[in-house]
């Protein structure tokens, strides 16, 4: 079955961009010259996928005016001969059909996925973490996942080799290698201490799940953190059907931090002939007066 709808859990505060979020949703603050959740929503319209489910909360109404037609400006910039800049407004507006729902309480990634289930309903979704960017073309991240789900027919994850300190940061999976890059998943854990991790390949933010993903979700118990954890509802879901994992190619930049965001700017700046020879001077002139 095909993949048409998305998810994109972004209700949380987004403490670790204070003070900057304070005002301006986490997800809107700009990489380059498009806000970070437009990377998503790219690699997910890119992908095939029409609609987007953005799970949003109270204070975070950017978002939604971001995806939306905006008649006043594209008025403005009509009369001026903005070309340019009038069709990255209108594009940005018809990329996809976007649909907001509310997270009322903040109670985990979990529960903001279940709280996609009425928009969603009973297919296949996929569901992008807006704090994970992964840079892979001309076949992104999603696309590779999407790819073991034509294969299998059964829920995948995205994951990647940490270093086992790292892993306690992450979900873990028990793999079970199946062809190159993809493993069948027998186990996972959420933030596991990495004394005892399954393994080092831990979950990122891209996932391709069936619809019983939200039955299970309805089971979960707090879990790591205290939260409502999609990956101990992964953990239910094994008992009723196979779950697969793809080590993705490409990288991925964790923009959820200023200094990932940064990282991300100035890597994504040099895969871009607009910015790229300005930075790359930039750039060496800086590093060579620092020494
Ligand atoms: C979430 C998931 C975790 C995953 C991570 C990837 O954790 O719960 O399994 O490994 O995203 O970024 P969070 O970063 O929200 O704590």
């Amino acid at each position: 079955m095909q993949v048409k709808k998305a998810v994109i859990p972004a209700a949380g505060f987004g403490t670790r961009f204070l003070p900057a979020s304070k005002t301006i949703p986490k997800e809107m603050l700009p990489i380059l010259d498009r806000p970070m959740i437009q990377y998503v929503v790219e690699e997910a319209v890119a992908a095939g996928i029409t609609q987007i489910v953005i799970v949003t909360s109270r204070g975070k109404e950017a978002m939604a005016d971001y995806f939306d037609r905006s008649p006043e400006l594209e008025r403005a910039l009509a009369q001026k001969g903005a070309t340019a800049g009038l069709e990255e407004v209108r594009r940005v507006a018809s990329m996809a059909e976007v649909v907001f729902v509310r997270q009322q309480e903040q109670l985990g990634l979990g529960h903001a996925v279940l709280c996609a289930r009425p928009a969603v309903g009973k297919e296949p979704f996929a569901v992008f973490l807006p704090d994970d960017i992964i840079y892979h073309p001309p076949k992104s991240g999603i696309a590779q996942l999407l790819e073991v789900y034509q294969q299998f027919g059964a829920s995948v994850v995205a994951v990647e080799e940490l270093p086992r300190e790292a892993i306690r940061n992450y979900g873990a999976i028990e793999p079970r290698e199946v062809a190159e890059r993809t493993y069948e998943v027998l186990g996972l854990v959420e933030k596991p201490d990495p004394a005892v991790a399954p393994s080092n390949l831990g979950i990122v933010g891209r996932y391709v799940l069936t619809p019983e993903i939200f039955d299970c979700l309805e089971g979960v118990r707090p879990g790591a953190i205290g939260e409502l954890q999609l990956t101990d509802a992964l953990a239910l879901l094994l008992k009723r059907q196979k779950v697969y994992a793809c080590r993705f190619r490409g990288v991925r930049y964790d923009v959820g931090t200023p200094l990932g965001m940064l990282r991300a700017s100035l890597e994504l700046a040099l895969t871009r002939p607009e910015y790229a020879p300005h930075l790359r001077r930039w750039m060496g002139d800086l590093l060579h007066k620092s020494q």
